[in-house]
């Protein structure tokens, strides 16, 4: 069975969630925090060339806020790109949000409003255990996978292991961890490119040490707004010119 994210509006339209008492975004700036934490720290949208597809992949679907950020950046790239990029966007959620809660938080980015018209038309009434969805033409394939991240992930097979990069979201390991295990990480690994990246927004130590013991070269990044810290793939920033986010 399914279980529907149980959703609140703060005042100023943010999502918050009831299950985790934790936010899905930052209030100062969802868009800024996606753009640096888990763009910026992943070389995207520099990495959207040169390549047929590049895959993605993240923990905690949420309102979709990341897949749009990111999706938006594939099609500014797409348009300097001679052939264009793939993007394959794999993600996993617990607690899906309905498709009317996904509606309403939705349309507070009116930015993102052809993008969420052509999700909202593809994301279900109902649900299915894992959910393909094939947007922009085909050029966007988004593979939502329902249920705990920690069982889904486990014999999952995605073309030939080859995540070029994660979003690891989810809400902050304080009130979330048991999404934030060692066996989440190794699966992570696992299902990597060997030279794929990883973002995250904590900088929680035993987060930062699991990715290490797991496989990923992981260090320390000022993070977004007022968090000090974040963690992501070593190198990142002088790897890929990004010029996404500050
Ligand atoms: C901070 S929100 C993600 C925000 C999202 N990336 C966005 O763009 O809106 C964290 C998400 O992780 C999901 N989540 C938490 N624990 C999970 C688990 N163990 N397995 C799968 N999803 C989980 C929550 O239901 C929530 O939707």
């Amino acid at each position: 069975m399914i279980n529907n994210a149980n959703l609140k509006f703060d005042e100023n339209g943010v999502p918050y969630s009831s299950d985790f008492d934790d936010i899905y975004f930052s209030k100062k700036d969802g868009i800024a925090e996606t753009t640096y934490v888990f763009l910026k720290h992943n070389g995207i949208p520099s990495r959207f060339k040169n390549t047929g597809c590049f895959h993605i992949a993240e923990t905690g679907f949420g309102t979709g806020l990341n897949l749009l950020v990111t999706w938006q950046q594939l099609n500014q790239a797409n348009q300097s790109n001679p052939s264009p990029v793939k993007l394959k966007f794999t993600t996993f959620e617990k607690y899906p949000l309905s498709k009317s809660d996904l509606t309403s938080t939705l349309s507070a980015w009116p930015e993102f409003k052809s993008l969420s018209v052509q999700l909202l038309n593809a994301y279900p009434e109902k649900l299915l255990d894992d959910n393909t969805m094939i947007l922009e033409n085909g050029n966007v394939e988004l593979r939502l996978i329902i249920g705990d991240v920690n069982e889904s992930i486990t014999n999952l097979v995605v073309s030939n292991n080859e995540v070029d990069a994660w979003y690891l979201d989810g809400f902050a390991p304080s009130k979330n961890p048991d999404m934030w295990t060692e066996h989440l990480f190794n699966n992570m690994r696992r299902l990597t490119k060997e030279q794929g990246t990883i973002a995250t927004f904590t900088a929680a130590g035993h987060v930062r040490r699991g990715l290490i013991t797991s496989g990923f070269d992981v260090v320390k990044y000022k993070g977004f707004g007022y968090k000090r810290d974040m963690v992501a793939s070593r190198g990142i920033l002088d790897r890929f010119e990004s010029d996404s986010g500050k």
